[in-house]
């Protein structure tokens, strides 16, 4: 059994009506189903959490590394600031892949910059709400123990 945090950092939960040119249509109560129709019968545990505050995103990760062996995140504007959320995945050494909506590398050139890619085990950017079920399937993909 593989088990999987999936988090989603600040503005996140406004998805659906958010910008929807560059972040889609899909609310993000609808790509977590998605995620767990992709997960029926793969072995998969999905666990879910979105927060708009730093603070709440570090301690769930936290408290929840002891018992995950993979962290699906997209930390929002904090993957361009978060020296914190990055310790925190530092710290903690869970396999990590880094989702954005949107390709960060398209944008504007402060969205270019993550701390968290370069400690990541990939990165998923620019396939809209897919790229979610895109880190899913990798993380079914690969061996059990990676
Ligand atoms: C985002 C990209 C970030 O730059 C932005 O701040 C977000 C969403 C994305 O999914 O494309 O909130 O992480």
């Amino acid at each position: 059994m593989k088990k999987i945090l999936i988090v989603n950092g600040p503005n996140l939960n406004l998805l659906g009506t958010r910008e929807p040119d560059k972040y889609g249509q899909v609310t993000l109560e609808e790509i977590e189903k998605k995620m767990k129709e992709y997960g029926k019968g793969k072995n998969l545990r999905l666990e879910f959490f979105q927060s708009n505050s730093e603070g709440e995103i570090i301690d769930c990760i936290q408290k929840k590394a002891a018992d995950i062996n993979f962290l699906i995140i997209n930390p929002g504007a904090y993957t361009h600031t978060s020296v914190a959320i990055r310790d925190t995945i530092l710290g903690v050494k869970i396999s990590t892949i880094e989702v954005h909506l949107s390709n960060i590398y398209s944008r504007e050139e402060f969205r270019r910059k993550s701390l968290i890619s370069d400690i990541a085990l990939g990165v998923i950017s620019g396939f809209g709400w897919y790229g979610y079920l895109l880190a899913l399937d990798y993380i079914n993909f690969i061996k059990e123990g990676n």
